[in-house]
């Protein structure tokens, strides 16, 4: 496919959200732009119902419940579940005084018992020794001061998110998170912490109004196994895309310090349950790895994985073997759409290619057979900007309509033409 002189269009990617009220609260990488949505959504002229099934920092779900739509995520990583309700929830005036008051109480530094550090693994990496005492004690008087799961304690929690994150080492300037070079950046003063901690605590505060007008919840659970509700209007969102990225990782100081994570074997069980995990045991358990025998396989797919298979040895087959679960996932994941939509209902997939030893993964092309092949009509690819200025990496919508129940019986048949010759 022919891309022409296509941009990168900030304005369609998670730096768009750093100054759109709630949206700004933390920030992920691979989150989408909510203008992104908003643009899908505007089309509709009276209220509908919309689900995300993978619906990481919420950006689908506050975009509708902003535009009066009701809306319900999904995720599996449960620190994104308490984000996304916690940037859902209504906050009255007295929630906005109450939190108030105790970010002064705060300020005022009472003494307080300070929490232990994470365990987080090689943590000075990440916080200089007298940042982290810093922060254990902030954590400590958050927790002595607001109850735990209460409006307060949730605001209080996204300020913290977003205080250790700007006084840690952790440097954004590629696509997932890495640290600083230079260490002397990290090593702030006692008044330049405190300082952070009233700027987050203003910018997030200040975010509060207005309340979303319509209803949006984010619920635990596995899109590839099961979807709650149905009659929806609207499906949108934006899965893993199958390039290795893990959220756990790239979550992981929130994680281990608002207690989602205990130790590492935990993130490496997590990651393996989501689509496209590749952390820890989620690595080790691909090489034993094998696909179900009735699995569909498109065409595109097959010859992606056996050319990145033959690429390269070992690697080239853990890769390969990668790629193949990713989309057999998906592919698990579409049979657990079509009763839960509306006929008629549209459904948009925001996804990016990959590329292994050269060979293109055409993430797109993929989606767009196995929705085909799911019953879905009109299926349509739109390329929406370039990822990255080297490679030939790219963003796309997938959308298409629902109609009526699939033409399973082909499946197994085709499902045989390239496993057997891989596993
Ligand atoms: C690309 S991110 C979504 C970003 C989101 N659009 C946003 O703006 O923040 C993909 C999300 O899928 C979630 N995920 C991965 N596997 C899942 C599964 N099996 N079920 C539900 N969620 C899953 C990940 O935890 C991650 O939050």
């Amino acid at each position: 496919m022919s891309h022409g002189p296509m941009k990168q269009r900030a304005e369609f990617t998670h730096k768009h959200n750093l100054n759109s009220g709630r949206h700004g609260w933390l920030r992920l990488t691979p989150a989408y732009s909510v203008k992104l949505v908003s643009e899908i959504l505007c089309h509709y002229d009276k209220a509908i119902s919309v689900i995300d099934p993978f619906s990481g920092t919420g950006t689908s779900v506050l975009a509708a419940a902003e535009q009066e739509h009701s809306a319900i995520g999904v995720d599996i990583n449960p620190f994104l579940v308490w984000l996304g309700n916690a940037k859902l929830a209504k906050y009255t005036p007295s929630d906005l005084a109450t939190a108030l008051a105790a970010v002064a109480k705060i300020l005022r530094s009472e003494e307080t018992f300070p929490a232990q550090p994470p365990s987080i693994h090689n943590i000075y990496r990440w916080w200089h020794p007298e940042v982290l005492s810093f922060l254990c004690k902030l954590r400590g008087q958050i927790r002595a001061i607001a109850k735990k799961h209460s409006k307060t304690a949730n605001l209080l929690d996204v300020i913290f998110c977003q205080t250790i994150i700007k006084l840690s080492n952790a440097a954004f300037n590629h696509q997932s998170m890495s640290f600083a070079d230079d260490k002397a950046e990290y090593a702030h003063t006692p008044e330049v912490c405190i300082e952070c901690f009233r700027d987050n605590a203003r910018i997030v505060l200040e975010s509060l109004a207005p309340n979303p007008s319509g209803k949006g919840t984010v619920v635990l659970g596995d899109s590839k196994a099961a979807l709650p509700g149905n009659g929806y209007d609207l499906l949108i969102t934006s899965p893993p895309y199958p390039n290795r990225i893990s959220y756990i990782r790239e979550l992981r100081p929130y994680m281990y310090w608002l207690g989602y994570l205990k130790e590492a074997r935990e993130a490496g069980e997590l990651d393996w349950k989501a689509i496209g995990g590749t952390w820890g045991v989620a690595t080790s358990r691909l090489t034993v790895w094998k696909p179900e025998p009735d699995m569909f396989l498109p065409v595109s797919l097959g010859e992606a994985v056996s050319a990145i298979h033959a690429a390269n040895g070992m690697n080239g087959r853990l890769l390969a073997a990668y790629v193949h679960k990713y989309f057999c996932d998906m592919w698990r994941h579409f049979q657990t759409i079509k009763d839960k939509l509306k006929t008629g209902a549209k459904v948009v997939y925001i996804v990016g290619n990959s590329s292994f030893y050269g060979v293109m993964v055409p993430a797109e092309q993929i989606y767009a057979e196995m929705l085909d092949m799911a019953g879905f009509v009109n299926i349509r690819i739109e390329t929406i900007r370039k990822r990255n200025s080297k490679k030939e990496l790219f963003e796309y919508a997938v959308e298409a309509d629902y109609a009526t129940a699939s033409p399973m019986g082909q499946i197994a048949a085709i499902g045989q033409a390239y496993a057997p010759t891989l596993f």
